[in-house]
């Protein structure tokens, strides 16, 4: 059952689905995502529960199988760092830095980022084919319905500190994943935008959510709860997100 109260923590305002990881924004405490191995492509590759759920739920959606091939999503620290290094000893500073995030910042290390290739007889780990037509094209026409952004656009760049990267989608659910695609922000932008105001989005089953921003300021306390259904998800820029599903007659 969703509690009756927000439980507004520090370590709370550092987890959860919406939470920013970037060079600015580094992983704080310890994170343990819930895993589940991901099938259909590179081995031993995993990814949190509900974001693995939806992933295959959107590559079913498109007829996906054996051509959408996640090829890398969860990375702990060490091999994160060992990706870092990796790149960095056979292509250099410049290359690193525009496609490996610097180990701790890297959304892979939530659980919930995924790089996907299109199935090839070589596949390119830190830069994978992943096409904006064919089956990806499609993949990514319902990406956002399945709660999954294209994080790293070259639109985008100086905000993520990343450059284009077409191949790596991040989960944030599905309301959120509308929000962001119609109004052409990036995660970064989404704390600030949502301190504007909060927003309404009506889903496809008409059913009405409710996204708002709740400032922390670094003390635990509790809020009342707005009705009974709702998510509360940290932002690790200082602050809460908050998600209201409009309870249904
Ligand atoms: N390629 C992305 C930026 C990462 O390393 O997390
Ligand atoms: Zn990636």
């Amino acid at each position: 059952m969703t509690p009756a109260v927000l439980p507004l923590t520090a370590a709370g305002s550092r987890k959860g689905n919406l939470i920013l990881v970037n060079r600015e924004h580094p992983l704080q405490g310890e994170l343990i995502p819930d895993l589940v191995p991901l099938t259909g492509g590179w081995p031993d590759q995993h990814l949190d529960r509900t974001a693995a759920r939806m992933l295959a739920a959107a590559s079913q959606a498109v007829q996906g199988a054996g051509q959408i091939l996640p090829v890398s999503g969860w990375r702990s620290q060490e091999e994160q760092q060992a990706i870092w290094d990796d790149t960095l000893q056979r292509q250099g500073t410049d290359f690193t830095a525009q496609y490996v995030a610097r180990p701790g910042c890297s959304e892979h290390q939530t659980g919930l980022a995924v790089d996907l290739a299109l199935s090839a007889d070589t596949i390119d780990f830190i830069r994978p084919e992943f096409p904006y037509d064919g089956v990806c094209g499609n993949f990514r026409r319902v990406a956002a319905r399945y709660g999954f952004i294209e994080r790293y656009t070259a639109d985008k760049q100086e905000m993520t500190g990343i450059a284009a990267e077409p191949w790596h989608f991040r989960y944030v659910g599905v309301p959120h994943a509308r929000i962001l695609t119609d109004a052409g922000i990036c995660l970064e932008e989404y704390p600030a935008f949502l301190r504007q105001a909060p927003r309404v989005v009506r889903l496809e089953n008409g059913r009405r959510v409710r996204v708002s921003y709740l400032p922390f300021n670094g003390t635990d306390t509790t809020r009342p709860a707005p009705g009974p259904c709702w998510q509360l998800s940290g932002t690790n820029e200082g602050g809460f997100i908050l998600t209201e599903w409009e309870v249904q007659p």
